[in-house]
């Protein structure tokens, strides 16, 4: 065993009673000499203690919030290639100012502690990293942002984390540090910088990939220097409405595929069952067809009605769902939400129909309990009743697509040898594309399109 030595802390100025933010190293590390241990912040400054001597750390004295003044130790180092004995005696003493006059004397024979600021740091382990980042982003670094940007960043972070994280280009701003009050430490920026790592190797090469969004800051506009303005808070249901719709568009690549369907003789049997139905007050909707119809394209094609789904060794499966729950979209005065109807399957029309009318209602009157938002596996979004040609649904996660409905109308159809009026209703399905192909997509619509020209072949 080489010999013990402890490290206390220099001077440092004014300062005493000076609490520790952060601590960089932990029992067993080898440091190098000048390798930041701790960092420690005043009103005034951060301050980083750096290691006096190259080494490996036996024990650490101090822990965050501890607070230390110029002699306090910090930690206890084997000296590296020391073949001296222990002196642990002299190790453990508290220091005082024999200690202090010793390690002066230290200073003349070892490399003296010295406080960073904003200085530089020599070589570390870090550099590993540094290095496989080269590697793979051997031209531009993926996480940006210019030095000059990195550095004026208002992220809580000390000096030696932002140089870190400035070699490296990592926009502090983008991470939420694990610190005390959110403070950035050096292993947040390599999680960082980890994470960015594993999701860049294409067949088992590395590839320059972007990793993150890398979006600019929003804009920030004094709107009232334009003109007269109101503010008006955002419901609950749209913000947590918005929160979901949000991660949706971000993680899931959507792709929309528009068809038409005719839905002449649809409508004209929806119409003629209205008569009739009148005694028993459910009005038959089209949404309440175009559920049914829904039911049969979607056991033709089960991968429409499944989710995405990571097991415990990390593998990626498809859960096909053998239940057919399906969601509907209401627009109510509140925002957004999305009632689910259970086993359309086994529901005839008439059925489907009561419930929808009965969930909305309840929807509208913000009534609808958890469990009646739950377990959908399948969406559909109707606009039709009010109008619009195609839109882009956003597909409501973890299912993998959403059918959005626009406002039927009559157009001229070329049919045996002359145009013809028919009732065409307009069918955007998104979905998502690390599922569904674009081929599958378009079959899917194509199937639905001729079920609910015929509903016959629902029965099938
Ligand atoms: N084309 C033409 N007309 C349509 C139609 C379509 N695709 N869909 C409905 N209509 C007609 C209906 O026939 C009805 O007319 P009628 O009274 O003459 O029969 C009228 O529009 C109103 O229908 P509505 O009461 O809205 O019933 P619905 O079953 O079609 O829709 C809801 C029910 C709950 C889906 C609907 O009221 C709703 O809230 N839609 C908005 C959904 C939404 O906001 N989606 C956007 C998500 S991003």
């Amino acid at each position: 065993m080489g010999e013990l030595k402890t490290v206390l802390i220099p001077d440092i100025g004014d300062f005493s009673d000076v609490p520790v933010v952060e601590v960089f190293v932990q029992n067993g590390n080898h440091v190098n000499a000048e390798d930041p241990l701790i960092a420690l912040e005043s009103d005034k400054a951060t301050i980083d203690i750096p290691a006096p001597f190259t080494g490996k750390i036996r024990e650490i004295r101090v822990k965050p919030g501890d607070k230390v003044s110029e002699g306090s130790p910090i930690a206890i180092i084997e000296i590296a290639d020391s073949g001296g004995n222990t002196d642990t005696e002299s190790v453990l003493r508290k220091p005082d100012s024999t200690e202090k006059n010793k390690r002066s004397e230290e200073a003349t024979s070892e490399k003296a502690p010295q406080v960073i600021t904003h200085a530089a740091q020599t070589e570390s382990n870090e550099n590993v990293i540094k290095a496989e980042v080269k590697q793979i982003y051997p031209a531009s670094p993926p996480i940006q942002p210019a030095p000059a940007d990195v550095a004026a960043t208002k992220a809580h972070a000390g000096p030696s984390v932002r140089r870190f994280a400035r070699e490296l280009g990592v926009n502090l701003d983008l991470i939420i540090g694990s610190g005390p009050k959110h403070r950035i430490l050096k292993e947040d920026v390599q999680a960082f910088v980890k994470a960015g790592l594993s999701r860049v190797c294409v067949n088992g090469k590395s590839a320059p990939v972007e990793t993150g969004l890398n979006l600019l800051p929003w804009p920030q506009v004094d709107f009232a220097r334009h003109g007269p303005v109101e503010i008006k808070s955002l419901s609950r249901i749209k913000q947590i409405a918005g929160a979901n719709l949000h991660r949706n568009w971000v993680m899931i690549p959507h792709v929309t595929q528009f068809d038409e369907a005719d839905i002449t003789d649809l409508e004209a049997l929806r119409k003629e069952s209205n008569t009739a139905e009148k005694q028993n007050a459910v009005k038959l909707t089209l949404l309440s067809f175009l559920m049914k119809a829904l039911i049969a394209s979607l056991k033709k094609f089960p991968e429409f009605n499944a989710s995405l789904d990571k097991n415990a060794n990390g593998e990626t499966n498809l859960i096909i769902k053998r239940y057919y729950h399906i969601g509907f979209a209401v627009d109510t005065v509140n925002g957004l939400v999305v009632p689910v109807i259970r086993d359309v399957d086994q529901k005839g029309v008439v059925a489907i129909a009561r419930e929808l009318s009965e969930l909305s209602a309840l929807a509208r009157e913000n009534k609808l309990k958890p469990e009646q938002m739950q377990g959908a596996g399948f969406t559909i979004s109707s606009l039709g009743g009010i109008g619009g040609t195609a839109f882009t649904p956003i597909i409501n996660a973890p299912e993998v697509a959403i059918l959005g409905v626009s406002k039927a109308n009559y157009k001229p159809v070329y049919r045996d040898g002359e145009f013809v009026p028919r009732l065409v209703l307009p069918l955007s399905l998104s979905y998502d594309h690390r599922v569904i192909d674009g081929a599958a997509a378009a079959r899917f619509t194509s199937h639905l399109a001729e079920v609910l020209t015929d509903m016959r072949l629902a029965l099938l």
